[in-house]
């Protein structure tokens, strides 16, 4: 029988975040073309489909997710004729390609706010949210913005404040009024029109906020330390009903194209929730609800192994399941866990049930970079200093080549928008090529081993169990039987296997210090059983 699953369920997504990919034209920050020099680069590992964050006009205050135009490239990563050709030679190379689409809120520069907050009578003004002061003059609720501060700025010249879930400079949108949504909507049309194989939806858990604007409750949790904006429960102002049906309303759009365009939301929900969002019978949802959940669960076999059972014990009929290990937004994985962890992370992610997406730079196991206080450039760690939530450390440039100056991310004389990595002399992609021991080997068997085996790309998942350390599962191809088991040990202590463990496809460890009777600290099989 001919395999009827589409490429975003058999495939490898890899996030490219594009000021930190490559760079062209010696700005020190990364860009289109760029991306388009470095696709040999995602070829060789193995992937099916790039993601590539924002790249729209932008004044950057949140590097661009503050979207001042949704249908051109802002003049730092090039022009809309370099997105053609990069869409083009990634398509040439059988790469997907997926675009950042941002709907809860555009930049205050786009023409739309700055026609919306000209009056209160612009007839753009219902286009964001814009609310009366309260009472005593302050802000209408006790809403929070998750990057610090007030979810309310106030607008002196109308005397009203405007709501943004992130920066004053990023304003939400009112999903409410049917001009933004069609407005909105055609922005999808715009890039699909254009080729692109889908989009990740940013932030969709925001996308409305109770009318009626009741406060949000205290968090009876929240502890110095922690973000200010869990100091309340986001009851109103998160995940609210009505986003439903506008996903169906933009899975209806990409579903009017052919080729099996992929929509990806970004949701940080418990389980429960978030398989709403896969949607319901007469209301199609994502195909694949971001599943952030192995970012925020303790690296115990107990805990993953429970996670992996409670997720895909709550997928709806249908439900496709994907996994994620970071992004942009999130610590390195190899700063998380170390570098032997790191690569039985790897093993996970590339052997679970569903599609995974990989973050650029994990494939090296590039680590957090400290960046000095004098030098940060992200806007959450500038407002909420010193907490550790800036987002800096894990967006520095790709190493490439130890041979090139500026590890070939940029000009010689250039500055990096931020610094290289301490380590880029020996963690560099040219480096890692050649030696057969590396992250980057390990990441390109791996992917190699899920191209070639449908029971890990397709195939159920069986088994799942986490005891002393050690996290195992099979993963099963019915139609030709074929049975593979995965044992990983995520702890510190050696493990013995159960004899007959099966015939070792791939390691964590360099073949030869395998061993069929035991599993040692941070190694990683796969058998066939
Ligand atoms: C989620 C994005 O991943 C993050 O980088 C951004 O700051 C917020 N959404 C706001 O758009």
């Amino acid at each position: 029988m001919p395999d009827t699953h589409a490429w975003w369920q058999r495939g490898v997504i890899y996030q490219v975040y594009p000021r930190s990919f490559q760079d062209s034209d010696g700005d020190g920050v990364g860009d289109l073309p760029g991306i388009l020099t470095r696709l040999d680069h995602l070829v060789a590992l193995g992937v099916d489909a790039v993601w590539i964050s924002p790249f729209y006009p932008s004044p950057m205050a949140d590097f661009g997710y503050d979207v001042a135009d949704h249908r051109g490239v802002d003049p730092v990563f090039g022009t809309l004729a370099d997105f053609d050709r990069l869409l083009a030679a990634a398509h040439a190379r059988g790469l997907r390609v997926i675009l950042d689409y941002v709907p809860n809120h555009t930049s205050d520069c786009h023409p739309w706010f700055q026609e919306s907050r000209a009056s209160r009578r612009n007839p753009k003004r219902d286009w964001y949210i814009w609310r009366d002061p309260a009472p005593d003059g302050g802000p209408p609720n006790n809403w929070l913005s998750e990057f610090g501060g007030p979810a309310w700025t106030l607008d002196p010249t109308t005397g009203q404040y405007w709501y943004h879930a992130y920066l004053p400079q990023q304003p939400d949108l009112n999903w409410r009024n049917p001009a933004v949504r069609e407005a909105m909507l055609d922005v999808l049309r715009f890039w699909l029109d254009r080729g692109v194989d889908g989009f990740r939806v940013d932030a969709i858990h925001h996308l409305f906020e109770d009318e009626r604007l009741r406060a949000n409750p205290p968090n009876l949790d929240w502890r110095p330390g922690l973000s200010p904006a869990r100091r309340v429960i986001r009851a109103h102002t998160m995940d609210q009903p009505e986003v439903q049906e506008v996903v169906a309303a933009m899975r209806r759009v990409t579903d009017s194209y052919p080729g099996n365009r992929a929509l990806i939301g970004e949701a940080y929900l418990p389980i429960e929730r978030l398989m709403a969002y896969y949607g319901a019978d007469g209301a199609p949802g994502f195909h694949l609800p971001f599943n952030f959940h192995l970012l925020s669960t303790p690296w115990e076999a107990e805990a993953v192994a429970d996670l992996i059972r409670r997720y895909e014990a709550a997928l709806p009929p249908g439900g496709w399941p994907n996994w994620v290990l970071g992004n942009h937004d999130r610590a390195r994985l190899a700063s998380r866990l170390g570098q032997a962890q790191a690569r039985v992370a790897a093993m996970l992610l590339l052997t679970l049930r569903g599609t995974p997406t990989i973050y650029q730079g994990e494939e090296i196991g590039m680590e957090d970079v400290p960046i000095p206080p004098d030098s940060v450039q992200d806007p959450w760690e500038r407002r909420v200093p010193g907490l550790g939530l800036g987002r800096d450390p894990a967006r520095t440039p790709m190493p490439w080549d130890a041979a090139a100056p500026q590890a070939g991310f940029t000009a010689a004389a250039a500055l990096p928008w931020l610094p290289l990595g301490p380590d880029w002399t020996t963690r560099n992609v040219a480096a890692q090529q050649r030696d057969p021991g590396s992250m980057f080997a390990l990441y390109r068997a791996l992917l190699a081993l899920r191209r070639a085996e449908p029971a890990l790309s397709v195939g159920a998942i069986a088994a799942v169990a986490g005891e002393g350390g050690m996290l195992c599962y099979e993963r099963l191809h019915a139609p030709t039987g074929r049975r593979l088991r995965i044992l990983l040990n995520l702890g510190l202590e050696t493990q013995r296997l159960e004899d007959g463990g099966g015939r070792v496809l791939l390691s964590t460890l360099p073949v030869a210090e395998t061993n069929p009777r035991w599993l040692r600290s941070a190694e990683g099989l796969v058998l066939v059983v």
